[in-house]
């Protein structure tokens, strides 16, 4: 059984609820202020831990009070915490987040996450069947350090480009699977796309942007499903109906699943069903990083229907 090993973003999120989301230039009264762990590399690697993979998330914390609680919250999930480092030079990334109506809108301050370089992805022991993840809240020159080491030893490399930013033709042919959404498929591919766009138009543009014959590349539609194109095969998972309370990190739920099953090894088709049906359980709770499911209750979601 492979591990997954995420290199990536580690914040604080300070969350405000409120009924609706403000207007620029406007002030509305929240209801409460919430801290809960978040950045999207640590929500991938709080999924894969929490369903049963074993984890090694690589990062930077600053020194201070927020540093030290993501510490002792990842650490309690299971996560091997070896490589991640301290620094004094950035404060801990922190996100700012308004959630409204199951909505939210997020300012991320990276931090420490800015710091996270090649040499500390340099010395992680990746193996032959492991899951190397990574996302776009640390530097890319990083991520292609990483992927490209993760490709020589025999990994797959698993890339979630988000927050949406356009890569270098060089990195894009490192990635084995391509995990985002409609509008980072949009921006990457250089089209428009929303999200009534048909399948087969996404399915075009993700056949336009696939830069190797074997990329596997999977589109998550949120309530819609998923649409992946593996190298010529096409695969669609139907989307689940649940009440949302909080979207908030449901893709790094989607990204920590699949990573994980893919590490144990389960077929890509099944991975996806797993992975959608994970997120799903994921919305129906407040906060990113504790909101992610446990593999008991992804199976009791898969055996219901
Ligand atoms: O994907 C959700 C995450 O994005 C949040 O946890 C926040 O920290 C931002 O990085
Ligand atoms: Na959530």
């Amino acid at each position: 059984m492979g591990r997954v090993f995420v290199a990536g973003s580690i914040n604080m999120d300070v969350v405000a609820t409120a009924d609706r989301h403000p207007r620029v230039g406007e002030t509305v009264a929240g209801k409460q202020v919430l801290y809960f762990p978040g950045g999207k590399g640590a929500n991938q690697a709080v999924a894969a831990s929490r369903l049963g993979a074993r984890t090694t998330l690589i990062g930077r914390l600053g020194k201070d009070l927020f540093g030290g609680e993501l510490r002792t919250f990842l650490g309690a999930q299971g996560i091997d915490l070896g490589a991640i480092r301290e620094t004094a030079e950035a404060h801990t990334g922190t996100a700012i987040i308004t959630v409204a109506e199951a909505d939210n809108t997020i300012v991320v301050i990276p931090g420490s996450n800015a710091l996270v370089g090649v040499d500390d992805v340099a010395a992680v022991p990746l193996a032959k069947g492991d899951v190397a993840v990574s996302q776009f809240e640390i530097p890319l020159p990083t991520i292609a350090a990483f992927f490209r080491r993760a490709r020589d030893i025999g990994a797959t490399t698993l890339l979630n480009p988000a927050p949406a930013q356009t890569m270098s033709s060089e990195l894009l042919a490192l990635i084995d699977i391509l995990v985002l959404n409609e509008t980072e498929l949009g921006l990457l591919a250089g089209v428009e796309l929303s999200d009534s766009d048909e399948a087969a138009r996404i399915l075009d543009v993700a056949r336009k942007l696939q830069a190797r014959e074997d990329q596997t590349i999977c589109v998550t539609l949120g309530k819609r499903g998923v649409l992946a194109l593996a190298g010529r095969e096409e695969i669609s998972v139907q989307g689940r109906v649940v009440k949302a309370v909080d979207t908030t990190g449901a893709g790094d739920c989607f990204v920590g699943a699949l990573a994980a099953q893919l590490a144990d090894g389960v077929d890509l088709r099944a991975a996806l069903a797993f992975a959608n049906a994970a997120a799903s359980i994921s919305v129906q709770r407040m906060g990113a990083g504790p909101s992610m499911p446990t593999a008991a209750e992804v199976a009791a979601v898969l055996n219901a229907n």
